[in-house]
């Protein structure tokens, strides 16, 4: 296979310069690019019996730029195996970036990559605007040859009204013998729509099937990087709306992540609504991907990050973006369920149990500290329907830094509170939203790793996560109640060797 000029630069750049970025700097199991940016997680799939992932990737430098293709796989989750750069912006009809997609393993087995071609023009008015098409490359797990046909899907098979400025991020799939992608577009009402295709042989012929879900900017703006699939007897629909507006505590302003439930109408192709939800309600979550694993989990990754506090880099890290640890997704009561993938269990270590402990006040606990540790604190209160003020956890601690986990049985919220963990810019670092009640019952499971918190509320019901700016060595954990509870802390080191 030809390897193209602008290929090969990043191959080499990646093996020469990667190497350097120690990694000790890195998280131990949440994934991050060979050096230099990565944004979205692309092509998160299952290939020949071990899962991949590309993602959205500038070698060169830590901030965007053009985009091309990082490749990564596993066969944990846990431990990632860095491949050379999958894709580069070699073509004329993505010269402008390689941006978001998806992957698929292909009954001769070959995998395809789908992803959305950019190539700028100048416009009439003299605005520098993109194209954006989708576009398809196969390859045998490592190196890939972009087809002669590309691009697959262009403005042709647009519905009237929609744009191909906003025309991106698609998803593929396979049922029986026919390929279907979901696609993000701007339609004419200026907000977003998730587009439905399909094709019998994938490689040269797309029929649009119809507007599978609109905005009508009612969830933010355009919609980017969706995500369709069954679950649990219900349909799931993932996307990553921009510029949203907040909505009680539900939403946050800016980039944010949108999780729809319901039934779908085959005839009409199109999601019928029963529920729509935040899919993470903390800090840094972005553009989540799936996959569906050979004993039938949906497994879900998204960038760690969010591209409003993208400017806001540990200083001297020669890379930067993380990936979430991957989470294992559920439908219950109508709503989304996320929780650790299992394959996190086998790196559970040095367990340390405490069972109800009366708090009022501050403590800390002999050996429940650490920055790699997966830990959940149940908490009630001390006397029977009596409410305590809030329950506190407080991590990644050293006297000057902290980061916060609170919780409010009189009005059902938990927030989570970075600003003492060493940010060095204004950002924002709070984040409330509400709980289910449980009469003041709470369980919180934290995982950390080294420069993240993913914290998971009630066994799944809720996540937040956070990406923290703290030294390493900062490691204690204090607990803090105003008023009284009775906790278990279930504490394990998490090592990946
Ligand atoms: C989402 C996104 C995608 C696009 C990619 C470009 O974060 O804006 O819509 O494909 O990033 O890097």
């Amino acid at each position: 296979m030809m390897l193209s000029e602008k290929l090969k630069k990043a191959r080499e750049f990646e093996a020469h310069y990667g190497p350097f970025v120690q990694e000790e700097h890195r998280p131990a199991f949440h994934m991050t690019p060979t050096i230099g940016w990565m944004n979205d997680p692309n092509g998160f799939s299952v290939y020949q019996g071990e899962y991949h992932l590309f993602y959205q990737y500038n070698p060169y430098s830590t901030k965007w730029d053009t985009m091309h293709w990082g490749h990564v796989k596993t066969r944990d989750f846990i431990r990632w195996e860095r491949l050379p750069a999958a894709l580069a912006p070699d073509m004329e009809y993505d010269k402008n970036g390689c941006f978001s997609g998806s992957a698929v393993e292909l009954p001769d087995g070959r995998q395809l990559l789908m992803y959305t071609g950019v190539r700028q023009v100048r416009e009439e008015s003299g605005e520098l605007c993109d194209r954006q098409v989708q576009c398809l490359a196969i390859g045998d797990g490592v190196d890939y040859e972009k087809l002669d046909a590309n691009p697959v899907i262009s403005a042709e098979d647009l519905p009237e009204g929609g744009s191909h400025v906003d025309f991106r991020d698609p998803k593929i799939w396979r049922e029986g013998d026919t390929y279907y992608a979901v696609v993000g577009n701007r339609p004419a009402d200026g907000s977003g729509s998730i587009l439905l295709y399909e094709s019998k042989d994938c490689f040269t012929t797309w029929k649009y099937d119809g507007v599978l879900a609109a905005c009508h900017n009612q969830y933010g703006q355009m919609w980017e990087c969706p995500d369709f699939f069954q679950l649990d007897g219900k349909y799931v629909l993932l996307t990553s709306p921009q510029e949203m507006t907040a909505i009680g505590l539900e939403f946050h302003a800016g980039n944010g992540t949108v999780c729809l439930i319901g039934e779908y109408d085959r005839e009409r192709c199109h999601l019928v609504r029963e529920n729509v939800q935040a899919i993470d309600y903390g800090l840094d979550f972005y553009a989540p991907q799936t996959l569906e694993t050979p004993d039938g989990r949906r497994v879900m990754i998204a960038w760690m990050q969010n591209w409003e506090t993208s400017g806001c880099q540990r200083k001297g890290a020669q890379y930067f973006g993380q990936m979430t640890f991957p989470r294992e997704l559920g439908v219950k009561d109508g709503r989304l369920i996320q929780n650790p993938v299992r394959e996190l269990e086998a790196c559970r270590s040095y367990q340390i149990l405490y069972k109800n402990v009366l708090l009022t006040g501050l403590t800390t606990l002999r050996n429940v500290k650490g920055r790699m540790i997966d830990m959940t604190v149940t908490v009630r209160p001390a006397v029977q329907n009596g409410l305590y003020h809030w329950f506190k956890i407080n991590v990644a601690g050293d006297g000057e830094y902290m980061t916060t986990v609170r919780y409010k049985p009189e009005c059902n919220t938990v927030r989570i509170d970075r600003t003492h963990c060493g940010v060095p810019h204004d950002i924002v670092n709070v984040r409330d939203f509400l709980v289910r009640p449980r009469q003041g019952e709470i369980k919180l499971r934290l995982v950390l790793d080294r420069y993240s918190m993913e914290l998971f509320v009630n066994d799944g019901e809720q996540a937040a996560t956070s990406v923290i700016y703290t030294d390493v060595n900062a490691n204690a954990i204090s607990f803090e109640a105003d008023g009284s509870v009775i906790m278990d802390v279930e504490k394990y080191d998490l090592i990946v060797d």
